[in-house]
């Protein structure tokens, strides 16, 4: 609140915290909403006087912890996204964005915690704190269920379509476009190392496991300026980023299952140095071991980007956990079949990180391990 450019951002961010916390529906969180929204006044102040009760640091680190089910994670910012959609494209910013920035702000918003009352006008169906000015913008709460709602009503209706259809109209949402916070989920310091991977290295072909909306597919194509192939195992999501995609010519979405993907491609293409983003972990069938099998079998000049990776030594990073074996960590890569391969990890700390501040990993096929050493924003590990 404190790190707001002005008062309206700043109650931008307690809207936005609100809704956080209703959602969360976590005991402890409830009673900080509490707590601030009874000093709201005060803490809203300090854009007009200057003067707070405690020290300005700027955003807090964000941890999010790794997460089993990043199918529901995505379906809830989607959800958000397509339900506040229709009420402004800024709110639909803050709330689509992990690491929200004030987005310029209507008048009148008056945010004021309703977690706790939402739960019990559920009960009651009867809002017994809302008064007859209430508008759309002064009660986050109401603005929650109404998301949710709809968010339903809008699924529950897509479902009954194809999924080919479905995709079309998922079209018809911008803020898709922008899913995970933007591209490598809204991370800024990854797509930096991403740059900086496109520049020191003279690569020929870019592919990606796991499209999605296509938000990193584009990225991609604008970083690298080459050739991208992306994969994409299911029909709505490859129907929506086949059609986003269609006027770069540069890029080609296909669908089907990221293992015999990428095997094709290593055929075809074996003799080409190639930057791999595997990011097609998402439920219980994990293809990345044998992904990473393909690629260190196919090509001799490659460097993968894994998403969602565990960070040793910073648990700032959230990374992905799939149960017994299925950790994305350091334990998880095939130490045969990528002997020599050299694995480097953010050099910066999560803390400084934006978006979802999910970690990564990168690894290098021997040939490239000294061009990717030579990077400030990676820092080397161990060679496999
Ligand atoms: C985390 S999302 C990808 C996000 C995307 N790379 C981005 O940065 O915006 C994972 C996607 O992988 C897809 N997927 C899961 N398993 C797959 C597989 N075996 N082959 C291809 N795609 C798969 C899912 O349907 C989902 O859309």
């Amino acid at each position: 609140m404190y790190a707001a450019k002005n008062l309206h951002a700043a109650r931008w961010e307690l809207v936005a915290f609100y809704q956080h916390a209703a959602e969360a529906d976590v005991p402890e969180l409830n009673r900080l909403a509490k707590t601030v929204s009874t000093w709201e006044t005060e803490i809203l102040n300090y854009h007009v006087t200057g003067i707070s009760n405690g020290t300005n640091r700027g955003p807090e680190p964000h941890r999010r912890e790794a997460s089993k089910d990043r199918t529901r994670d995505a379906q809830l910012r989607e959800l958000s996204a397509q339900v506040v959609a229709p009420l402004g494209r800024d709110m639909e910013h803050s709330i689509n964005c992990s690491n929200q920035r004030p987005p310029p702000t209507p008048h009148g918003v008056k945010p004021s915690y309703q977690g706790e009352f939402r739960r019990s006008s559920q009960r009651t169906g009867h809002d017994d704190r809302a008064t007859p000015s209430d508008d759309r913008w002064n009660s986050p709460a109401k603005l929650v269920r109404m998301r949710a709602y709809l968010g339903k009503v809008y699924e529950h209706a897509l479902r009954a379509l194809p999924p080919g259809v479905a995709g079309r109209v998922d079209l018809l949402w911008p803020s898709y476009r922008d899913s995970w916070g933007g591209p490598l989920n809204g991370q800024v310091l990854r797509q930096e190392i991403v740059r900086d991977l496109a520049g020191a290295i003279q690569f020929d072909r870019v592919i990606e496991t796991g499209t999605y909306r296509g938000t990193s597919t584009e990225f991609f194509a604008k970083v690298f300026d080459l050739p991208v192939e992306t994969i994409e195992a299911n029909r709505r999501y490859f129907s929506y980023s086949s059609r986003r995609l269609r006027t770069r010519p540069e890029v080609s979405v296909a669908f089907g299952d990221s293992r015999p993907f990428l095997s094709r491609l290593a055929k075809a293409h074996a003799h080409q140095t190639v930057f791999i983003y595997l990011d097609a972990h998402w439920a219980e069938d994990l293809p990345l071991a044998e992904e990473l099998g393909v690629i260190a079998g196919g090509w001799l000049r490659a460097v993968v980007m894994i998403d969602d990776f565990q960070v040793p030594g910073d648990p700032g990073y959230g990374y992905d956990d799939y149960g017994e074996g299925k950790v994305l960590s350091e334990e998880y890569l095939p130490g045969n079949g990528l002997r020599g391969w050299g694995i480097f990890y953010p050099s910066a700390s999560a803390f400084n990180e934006t978006g979802s501040k999910r970690g990564s990993v990168v690894l290098a096929s021997p040939s490239l391990v000294e061009a990717v050493d030579a990077l400030a924003q990676l820092q080397a590990g161990r060679v496999l």
